[in-house]
């Protein structure tokens, strides 16, 4: 039975190595399968949804017959259409129809669906129809919303610690404020699709791009009225999720099954770019007012603040959104008295949703306007104030959410990228640059990041897997987590090679399907690799086990005398092939396939109380921009960017190095150039690439240094001890914001904080400048 082989060092793919995208080629090459790539079965119709033309008003009638009758057109959705419920709210707030009944709430939104024989046919139709109804007035923005009493979408949350009014009675300074921080469309690649086929009785499959496979197949068996395991939802992977397809998928997943069991042919329903822009959720923009107090060293005393968000007209994600704005509101720094308050505004716009960090990046944008508030009024370095604020030892490492941080590692990283990226040369050479220099200002900031890693929302923190190996010693894997070009499946794919000592080629990944890992949570908060790749080293060590106990009664050794070597095993003296011993425990009737789970330990949250560890652990990140500004037309270049980020042990170097430059770029751009614009009338203006403008490649900054700290092991007993990277990153792009802020001071001699919104368009910026040379 046993053969002799000589087995390699390591392994293929071994975890903590490099290891290219397991599609890369597939990607760069156009092989990679998405949705709309899959083959359709002969019959397949396709839908378009038609969408409101106005903000705000009641429904006196829809008529829909020019849309029944143009050519190719099978039918027409409406809610009446709707065998189940009329609602596909996330959270179970039963405060978002399919399609609304008698009252339109934002210019776009989708109204009834048209299904025609082609696409063409279903988009031109959806044009059609007639409407009466009667306008109402509208609030767009959540100080509009606040002024017209527009009710919160979801309840506020409170954070509060120390004795506000005290600490502000007693400080030297204090100073007030207010900032904008504009939303963001989360511009996939790929965007919002879903394709149905019924089968017999209640059953549908659905294609779906989303990161939240259950809840489509939740949603789904809701609308349509049956039992979730009528209802299965596949997606092998997405162009792109970005939290954008957390939830938003719903209303496409449920309108290509609706569709297909009524008239029993496939469904596919994709939007075109505008669609997708103006009918799905984006990231909320805040309106943000400020009250801090300060010593005259620039520590913080106290801090109360409010986040008006706008979530738009219905509930969504809004209330973990906007409380993990609080839970970042404070960034990296102590606050000794704080009160933060959150305002989910109802608005009449497109329901905003999940956007890489959650509301966080919002927060921490807020944290860092309130130090160079302080800077400014004192006359130092911003980076002075940020080290004199960060969190420290006993009795300054308490959040307001009073979870202890006790994994600081902020002031050695921040410490080694002022180093290594020679910030205090830089910043006297760019000082003496400005005085010299009338026209083009330079700008050099470094900020820090410290990112609350856990779904805030305690049960959503649990992952399934499965696993099975086949009796030729290939492994099938299969996990909860979504893929959607992070490299979760090639990290999880490693963790279970690590685990099994065998090249990651044997080991096949398979799409996520609701069929072999049920109810699992979205694939977010950064925790794919932390919750998928433990379900799956849990279903791996299962089977080991078996295999072990297997090798050691078959052939009369220990247990202990049984070793899992580089695609090989050691039984005893004797070393066999790892086929060989799946073979010989298949023949012994061994059972090779095991079922996984993983929930995160240690966290807790009481909301009321505002109390407790919502976070498994930190992670953290820095980096320093230097930007040019032309103070005569507004615009900018980012010239060097340094960046050192904490992913604590990392999977796999490569890829966590490309999250880490791709969130860099995306939050730079949501902080400098993406501006999304809705007129009076409510309409988004800004919904198409022509318009809104993301960061392209000649935008990255000239130079761009990205490491790792190298040194960092997760102290929590995460997979292998890394650390998320999905998100945190994103937050580095706010020392662009802050290098063009200081840009910006320099032409008032930095004797005021220049207070620029974001997005800091090169408008913005212009104004900005003419406001401190006082021309207006
Ligand atoms: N990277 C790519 N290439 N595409 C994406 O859509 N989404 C981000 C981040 N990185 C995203 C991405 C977001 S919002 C999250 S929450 C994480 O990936 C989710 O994946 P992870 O938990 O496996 O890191
Ligand atoms: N992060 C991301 N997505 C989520 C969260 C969160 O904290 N809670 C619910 N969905
Ligand atoms: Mo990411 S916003 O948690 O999908």
């Amino acid at each position: 039975m046993k053969d002799q082989i000589t087995s390699r060092d390591e392994i293929e793919g071994a975890v903590h190595h490099d290891l290219r995208h397991d599609s890369a080629i597939k990607h760069v090459t156009g092989r990679a399968e998405y949705c709309d790539d899959i083959a359709e079965p002969v019959g397949t119709l396709h839908a378009y949804l038609g969408v409101s033309n106005v903000t705000h008003a009641a429904i006196r009638s829809l008529d829909l017959s020019a849309v029944r009758d143009a050519p190719g057109v099978i039918g027409v959705l409406t809610a009446a259409d709707i065998p189940g419920a009329n609602d596909i709210s996330p959270t179970g707030r039963n405060d978002e129809p399919v399609f609304p009944t008698d009252r339109i709430e934002f210019h776009g939104q989708p109204l009834f669906a048209v299904v025609a024989e082609t696409r063409d046919a279903a988009r031109r139709a959806a044009e059609l129809a007639q409407m009466e109804i009667e306008a109402l007035p509208h609030a767009l923005d959540p100080v509009a919303a606040i002024d017209a009493g527009y009710p919160h979408v979801t309840d506020p949350l409170k954070l509060e610690r120390g004795d506000v009014a005290a600490g502000f009675a007693g400080a030297a300074h204090r100073l007030q404020g207010r900032l904008n921080v504009g939303g963001q469309d989360h511009m996939y690649l790929e965007g919002h699709i879903s394709f149905a086929i019924p089968g017999e009785d209640d059953d549908v499959v659905v294609h779906c791009s989303t990161q939240h496979p259950s809840e489509a197949q939740h949603m789904v068996a809701h609308v349509l009225g049956v039992p979730s395991n009528a209802v299965t939802v596949n997606v092998r992977r997405m162009g792109g999720g970005f939290g954008g397809k957390e939830s938003q998928m719903n209303l496409f997943a449920c309108v290509a099954a609706l569709a297909a069991k009524k008239w029993n042919r496939p469904v596919k329903i994709r939007p075109d770019r505008d669609q997708d822009m103006t009918a799905t959720g984006k990231r909320h923009d805040f309106v943000i007012d400020y009250d801090v107090a300060f010593d005259d060293s620039g520590r913080i005393q106290a801090v109360e603040s409010q986040f008006a968000a706008r979530c738009g007209w219905s509930s969504d994600l809004s209330g973990p959104v906007t409380d993990r704005a609080l839970f970042h509101a404070d960034n990296a720094y102590f606050y000794p008295h704080v009160r933060l308050t959150s305002r989910p505004m109802k608005t009449n716009t497109v329901s905003n949703t999940a956007f890489r960090g959650f509301g966080g990046p919002q927060g921490v944008v807020a944290a860092e306007r309130m130090i160079e508030e302080i800077a400014y009024r004192l006359g130092k370095d911003p980076l002075e104030v940020r080290k004199a604020n960060f969190y420290g030892d006993e009795g300054r490492d308490l959040t307001p959410y009073h979870q202890q941080v006790t994994d600081n590692i902020l002031e050695r990283l921040v410490g080694e990228l002022e180093t290594s990226a020679d910030y205090q040369g830089r910043r006297k050479d760019i000082l003496a640059f400005n005085t010299a220099n009338r026209f083009i200002k330079r700008g050099i900031a470094l900020t820090p990041v410290k990112f609350g890693i856990s779904f805030t929302a305690t049960h959503y923190n649990q992952a399934g897997s499965l696993i099975h190996v086949y009796s030729d010693g290939s492994i099938h894997l299969n996990h909860g987590g979504t893929e959607m070009g992070q490299g979760l499946n090639t990290k999880v794919a490693q963790v279970v090679a690590d685990a099994f000592q065998v090249d990651v080629s044997r080991i096949k990944i398979t799409k996520t399907t609701t069929e072999k890992v049920p109810n699992t949570s979205a694939t977010a908060a950064s925790s794919g690799s932390d919750l998928n790749g433990m379900a799956a080293l849990d279903a791996a060590q299962q089977i080991k086990a078996r295999l072990v106990g297997f090798a050691a009664e078959h052939w009369g050794v220990s247990e202990t005398e049984v070793a899992f070597l580089p695609n090989a095993v050691r039984v005893g003296t004797e070393v066999m092939g790892f086929d060989a011993l799946i073979k010989a425990a298949y023949m012994a009737r061994v059972h090779l396939s095991a079922a996984g789970f993983y929930k995160t330990p240690d966290i807790h949250w009481d909301r009321a109380a505002g109390k407790g560890r919502p976070f498994y652990y930190y992670a953290y990140g820095a980096s320093c921009s230097e930007v040019s500004v032309d103070t005569l037309s507004g615009e900018y270049k980012v010239e060097r960017t340094d960046i050192l980020h904490d992913v604590g042990r990392s999977l796999n170097p490569v890829l966590d190095r490309g999250q880490v430059e791709g969130a860099f770029i995306q939050g730079m751009g949501w902080l400098t150039t993406e501006e999304l614009w809705w007129d009076d009338a409510g309409r988004l203006r800004t919904h198409a690439p022509s318009t809104y403008k993301i960061p392209l490649a000649s935008d990255a900054p000239r130079i761009f240094n990205v490491d790792l700290a190298q040194w960092s092991v997760n102290p929590e007993r995460t997979i292998k001890r890394s650390k998320a990277v999905g998100e945190p990153p994103f937050m580095l792009g706010i020392s662009v914001l802050e290098a063009l802020s200081m840009a910006v001071a320099s032409v008032a001699d930095y004797r005021e904080c220049p207070r620029l919104d974001a997005p800091a368009t090169p408008e913005r910026v212009l104004m900005a400048v003419e406001r401190l040379r006082g021309a207006v």
